[in-house]
């Protein structure tokens, strides 16, 4: 039977592992020793979900759309992340890490952002554990992300503008990077997606593995059984398609359907689908698949979502979609805006553009009537304001 979780290597088939300088090598060298036994330790495990309850409002609703469920012909379940303090799951992730971080006697918090969802959620539990917190983002996603940038600098956070490449995650990535080089001794980088050096994409899954955990119980409670047929979700680095999925992966029942960003469409030279067009390389400290021209170079991503605006994929996605575990679906900037403008007319939820493009699925893949879905709605519309506005969706 495959399977689908990283191996004691910190590889998922081919994919994964740690492609670190020198400098960085003790760093995550100890939090690779250190990450499953402060994970798994119960005091751990006992305070992350008091948070998880008390503070960020867990669980999260499992909601029968049926509106939606109706236009589609099938049973559609939202997830509600979007109903998680701060306004999406990244800070299922922060709220474990910053735990982590104590744990492991550092008092400096570096994170990068695209959307600003988890420079938000960074700056958040930063203010909450009174620790210094720096957060790069790059200057285009500064731009069309300003109130999560606002809400940042509330916090507390220092928010660095990264003026590097086309501006956005990637390069906001690097500038942390560079930072964590320059004070591996008292700052802990907290990732915010399945991407980056072994132990980071399994730490962050286990993390948001809380997902899939409330799924099977809530699913159980209201349909008999703790299994859907499918489970749906968009796909930036892959932590909140990863914590939907978590608990299902190696069950073959459950289809995983995953949507890219294709951008102004896939063959138009502006997107972000890495899957699908994504070859074998390294960035950011893990080999996976990323769009790169022939000799190697970055190519520009691009994404009307600045969080799916990466050219990368966490290396769990990479292998699943190698080993044909889930079916990637490529939406593009027209049928994201779409799928938003609809769910918020049928729903009254307004999702933030990322789950937009999970939602657009519907337009592109066909289901049956008595086939039970799970879509992971990962975060809500509010930070999206402007480019809804911008692009005058009326109607
Ligand atoms: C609401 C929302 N959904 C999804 C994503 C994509 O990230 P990931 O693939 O790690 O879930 C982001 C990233 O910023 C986000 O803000």
């Amino acid at each position: 039977m495959n399977n689908y979780y990283v191996n004691d290597e910190g590889y998922y088939g081919e994919f994964g592992g740690a492609y670190i300088p020198e400098i960085l090598y003790s760093n995550v060298e100890s939090l690779r020793k250190a990450y499953k036994g402060i994970l798994n330790d119960p005091e751990f495990q006992q305070e992350f979900h008091t948070l998880l309850t008390d503070y960020v409002g867990r669980p999260t609703p499992l909601y029968l759309a049926k509106r939606l469920s109706e236009k589609y012909g099938c049973r559609i379940y939202l997830k509600r992340e979007d109903l998680n303090h701060t306004g999406a799951h990244k800070i299922n992730n922060t709220i474990g890490q910053i735990l982590l971080a104590r744990r492991m006697g550092k008092t400096r918090i570096i994170a990068e952002t695209g959307a600003g969802q988890h420079g938000v959620a960074t700056a958040t539990v930063c203010a909450l554990m009174n620790m210094e917190c720096v957060v790069y983002m790059g200057k285009t996603d500064v731009e069309r992300q300003k109130l999560n940038v606002q809400k940042m600098e509330m916090l507390g956070a220092t928010v660095t503008p990264v003026t590097s490449g086309n501006m956005t995650l990637k390069d906001a990535t690097n500038e942390a990077i560079r930072d964590w080089c320059c004070n591996p001794a008292n700052t802990h980088y907290i990732i915010g997606s399945t991407v980056g050096p072994h132990p980071y994409p399994d730490m962050v899954a286990r993390l948001q593995s809380v997902i899939s955990k409330e799924i099977k119980k809530q699913l159980q409670e209201k349909e008999g059984r703790d299994y859907p047929d499918y489970l749906v979700a968009c796909v930036g680095g892959g932590s909140n398609a990863g914590g939907t999925i978590y608990e299902y992966l190696n069950d073959l029942r459950v289809k995983i359907v995953l949507a890219e960003a294709a951008g102004k469409g896939i063959d138009s030279g502006l997107s972000a689908a890495t899957i699908q067009l994504g070859t074998v390389g390294i960035i950011h400290g893990s080999k996976t698949l990323l769009m790169q021209t022939e000799d190697g170079q970055i190519e520009e991503p691009y994404s009307i979502s600045a969080g799916l605006d990466y050219p990368g994929i966490g290396p769990m996605h990479a292998n699943m979609a190698k080993q044909g575990r889930s079916e990637v679906l490529a939406v593009d900037d027209d049928e994201a805006l779409a799928a938003a403008m609809e769910l918020t007319r049928l729903e009254g939820i307004i999702p933030a553009l990322e789950s937009a493009h999970a939602l657009g699925i519907f337009g592109k893949k066909q289901f049956k009537p008595d086939d039970l879905i799970v879509l992971c709605l990962s975060g809500r519309g509010d930070k999206d304001m402007e480019t809804y506005v911008k692009l005058r969706i009326e109607n």
